[in-house]
């Protein structure tokens, strides 16, 4: 205990030690868990660094865009997936979900992998992950490990809502659910924010906590011990995200050299807010949106095309000797001023898995088409929200379909389950005939 407060002090939370120890019980055990679980060190320096820091420019003068093809188009393109597909079969891969986030934006009071973007089915988005990763684990004849990261804030209700659904019908030993870690949001003058019930105001450490949490969770060991050997990183909201992509992962091991590959699309237009891929003094990241100056958002190329044009969406591969190095990398540290416990202007840090690529050196752009995979669910209305996704998903599924030279209702939109088909594959007339009303759904478009 002396120990404890005396580290606080050390650190400049000498508030936090007093209120600990005038503390008794259950209440003094609870803080003092908090407490233990924070590196009041590392703490204090953030502070010291992001209360100093004035808005710089985030981005180095020495950025340059990088070049991405559309994978599909590619000649080797056959070839990739045939050896994705091999690489599944001896069980060398596995899907890893970060579903840590609070989807606030969103709104929806509950994990956002629960979430029913309204498709005729209603099925939530983590139904149709769990039945696109079981359709291609039957493809190829071996299932895929599934690691699945919470946080605190919501870990119960996704396991909860995973073992009231039977788990999807996916073997329990297949899934691997773990929690992020948290850190403690700060007042404007650096001291630990401590809500009403005497307990810190702890937050999710970003979506760049995943490589600490994989490895501290044991949950690295675990995939080790399978034998995978590369590892498919996505949100949980992306309602048309191709899981453990055999392409995408027969792309990365036919390259060689890289560690890490990421999905990419054309930026819609300038003003579209995703991050680009771009390279920083020579290395591979990617910079925000609203890090990107104006100029550089504007420039384009003799064509007309965006110069900064490789929007990322989230979807990344890395070998598992990459994870390894991650798991003792020191990502970088990200600030927000937000209200916390009715405090304005509190510093809330984060750590976004993206800073990973510049640690790892060279990565593989893969090109992808956003109608055919990216469908990111954000806001409740308007752009990236449920009825954009439910569209779009049901615009591609009818591509899908009149590619199997089904006869489709111009004005109808399609459902097609993913127990059916992983992406367009073994549709046809009779499949269709047999399967309308039951796996294959009618919408309208709204
Ligand atoms: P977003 O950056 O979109 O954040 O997450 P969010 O929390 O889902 O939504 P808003 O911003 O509150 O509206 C992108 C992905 O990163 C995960 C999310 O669950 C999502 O899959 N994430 C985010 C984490 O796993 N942990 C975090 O701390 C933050």
């Amino acid at each position: 205990m002396n120990n404890i407060v005396s580290k606080l002090n050390a650190a400049g939370q000498q508030e936090l030690a007093a209120r600990l120890e005038s503390l008794s019980g259950e209440a003094r055990e609870l803080l003092e868990r908090d407490v233990l679980s924070q590196d009041w060190e590392e703490l204090k320096a953030l502070y010291a660094e992001k209360s100093a820091a004035t808005l710089a420019d985030n981005v180095s003068a020495d950025l340059k865009p990088m070049p991405f093809k559309i994978a599909a188009d590619d000649l080797r393109y056959d070839f990739w997936k045939e050896t994705g597909e091999i690489l599944l079969q001896k069980g060398q891969v596995a899907a890893f979900l970060v579903a840590g986030g609070q989807g606030s934006r969103l709104g929806f009071d509950g994990p956002k992998g629960m979430f029913d973007i309204g498709l005729p089915s209603h099925k939530s988005l983590f139904q149709l992950q769990a039945e696109r990763l079981q359709n291609l684990a039957a493809q190829v004849g071996h299932p895929i490990p599934w690691c699945i990261m919470t946080s605190p804030l919501n870990h119960e209700a996704t396991v909860n809502f995973f073992t009231e659904h039977k788990f999807f019908g996916m073997d329990r030993d297949n899934i691997r659910f773990f929690e992020q870690g948290t850190i403690c949001a700060l007042d404007p003058n650096g001291k630990a924010v401590v809500d009403e019930n005497n307990r810190l105001a702890l937050v999710p450490d970003g979506n760049g906590g995943c490589f600490r949490a994989l490895a501290q969770s044991g949950t690295l060991a675990w995939l080790v011990e399978k034998g995978v050997q590369y590892v498919f990183l996505y949100s949980v909201d992306n309602a048309l995200c191709r899981i453990c992509d055999p392409a995408f992962i027969g792309a990365l091991a036919s390259e060689g050299r890289s560690m890490s590959a990421s999905k990419v699309v054309h930026k819609a237009g300038p003003n579209e807010k995703v991050g680009i891929f771009a390279l920083q003094n020579g290395k591979p990241g990617v910079v925000e949106y609203s890090d990107l100056p104006e100029n550089y958002r504007d420039m384009t190329n003799a064509d007309g095309s965006l110069t900064f044009d490789g929007g990322n969406i989230a979807i990344h591969l890395f070998k598992l000797a990459g994870l390894r190095k991650l798991q003792t990398s020191r990502l970088p540290w990200h600030t927000a001023r937000k209200t916390v416990c009715g405090i304005e202007k509190c510093f809330k840090f984060e750590q976004f898995l993206f800073d990973a690529f510049p640690l790892l050196g060279s990565m593989l752009p893969f090109g992808v088409v956003r109608e055919e995979e990216f469908s990111p669910v954000k806001n409740a209305d308007g752009n990236d929200s449920p009825k954009t996704a439910r569209n779009m998903i049901g615009r591609l599924h009818k591509e899908w379909l009149k590619k199997a030279h089904v006869e489709v209702k111009e004005d109808k939109l399609y459902e097609i389950s993913p127990t059916i088909s992983y992406a367009g594959e073994g549709l046809s007339r009779r499949l269709f005939v047999r399967e309308f009303g039951r796996g294959i759904l009618e919408f309208e478009e709204n």
